[in-house]
């Protein structure tokens, strides 16, 4: 479903230090140029986003007078590698790219984490601006100025704090996501409403995000969430405090998405990850209503219809969130929930609550639901 009139763009911005603008709408790209701070600009793309909004974004920065240089990444994950990303310093070196030009990322949480790595890297810094193309970009990697590329070893390893000076959301952009890919993306954005924005969370699970949304809602959900996470990011840019509330989810969803091989997409393996939370929360702390906590979780899944995840044992599993990053101490942490809109940070979990967790969490009715749903399409795939 299409708007028929012009949607005003919605703005806001992220106040850290300096404080940058968020610019949410259909068309917002037309205003690359003068968000774009500096002389020349290296217009970092992958292939999917570059064939199909490359030249929009160079024609805007063009018609401004600027230099563009073209460079294009991968698609996918693969492209979060230290040889990619020490390839585009060295054409931005070869280009003579000096301390006040700057990098314009177009395209996915990839290209946002990758390219901004390359700006804060740059002659110890220059300007990135981000143009997310995916709903989990705009959700996530767009705004908070975490940068980073993967090593063999494990993802994100080696990165840096460096916010850009400017987002654009255009969410024409969205159009062409596969439809999976953009449900995906909207457990982030799910996750925020979770964490501040009841209507927001309303939002995703009575599908009013979705890839038939008009413009209007694309723009007034993608808002909301970027609101959440700008305010997050406000109070705690470099993550010593609230910013870990963010990570709702995460933990387990990072086991589920290594267990699986890395089959399991990253959008489905947190929605597993809050409803796990939703069963560890009430173990753990004093929750006001579990079983609404659930099935709000549960009406997330059945909207974003995940992939199941690994059918594993708690012993399978629990090397595998050993190894998340995020583990302090030897001691796992989880971000838990007492209600909707009060997350908390809990430390030192027992591991038998982890356990019965997970057994209850493999008996909701979800489960099975999500397994028989996937079992036409195994067939046909074999
Ligand atoms: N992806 C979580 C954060 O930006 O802190």
């Amino acid at each position: 479903m299409r708007q028929a009139g012009p949607v005003a763009p919605e703005r806001f911005e992220v106040a850290v230090t300096p404080p940058y603008p968020v610019r949410v709408g259909p068309g917002v790209l037309s205003g690359l140029a003068s968000l774009t701070p500096g002389g020349r600009v290296a217009l970092i793309a992958d292939e999917n986003a570059g064939a199909r909004y490359g030249d929009e974004a160079a024609d805007a920065l063009a018609a401004d007078g600027r230099q563009v240089l073209r460079l294009r990444v991968p698609s996918g994950e693969d492209a979060k590698r230290i040889e990619v990303w020490a390839e585009l310093l060295g054409r931005l070196a070869r280009a003579g790219f000096a301390r006040d030009d700057a990098v314009v990322a177009l395209g996915g949480g990839v290209t946002c984490d990758l390219a901004g790595y390359v700006a804060a890297a740059y002659m110890r810094g220059i300007a990135v601006v981000h143009v997310p193309t995916t709903v989990l970009a705009m959700a996530d990697a767009a705004i908070g100025g975490k940068t980073a590329v993967n090593l063999p070893e494990g993802k994100n390893l080696v990165g840096a704090f460096w916010q850009p000076r400017a987002v654009l959301m255009d969410v024409r952009t969205l159009r062409s996501l596969p439809p999976r890919v953009f449900m995906q993306g909207t457990v982030e954005v799910f996750k925020h409403g979770l964490l501040a924005d009841p209507a927001l969370a309303e939002a995703v699970v009575s599908g009013a995000l979705a890839p038939d949304a008009d413009d209007a809602a694309l723009t007034r959900w993608l808002a909301a969430s970027g609101r959440v996470k700008a305010a997050v990011v406000a109070g705690d840019a470099r993550e010593d405090g609230a910013r870990a509330h963010l990570n709702l989810g995460h933990t387990l969803g990072h086991a589920l998405e290594a267990a699986s091989g890395h089959r399991l997409a990253h959008g489905d393996a947190v929605a597993w990850g809050l409803l796990y939370a939703a069963y560890l929360s009430p173990r753990v702390l004093d929750v006001d209503d579990a079983e609404e906590a659930q099935a709000l979780v549960r009406r997330l899944i059945r909207t974003v219809a995940p992939a199941p995840p690994p059918a594993a044992s708690w012993d399978e599993l629990a090397p595998f969130l050993g190894r998340d990053k995020k583990t302090r101490g030897g001691r796992r942490h989880w971000v838990l929930m007492r209600a909707p809109g009060r997350p908390t940070l809990q430390h030192g979990v027992p591991e038998d609550a982890e356990r019965a967790a997970w057994e209850a969490f493999l008996a909701d009715p979800v489960q099975a639901e999500r397994a028989a749903a996937e079992l036409p399409a195994a067939k046909g795939e074999a």
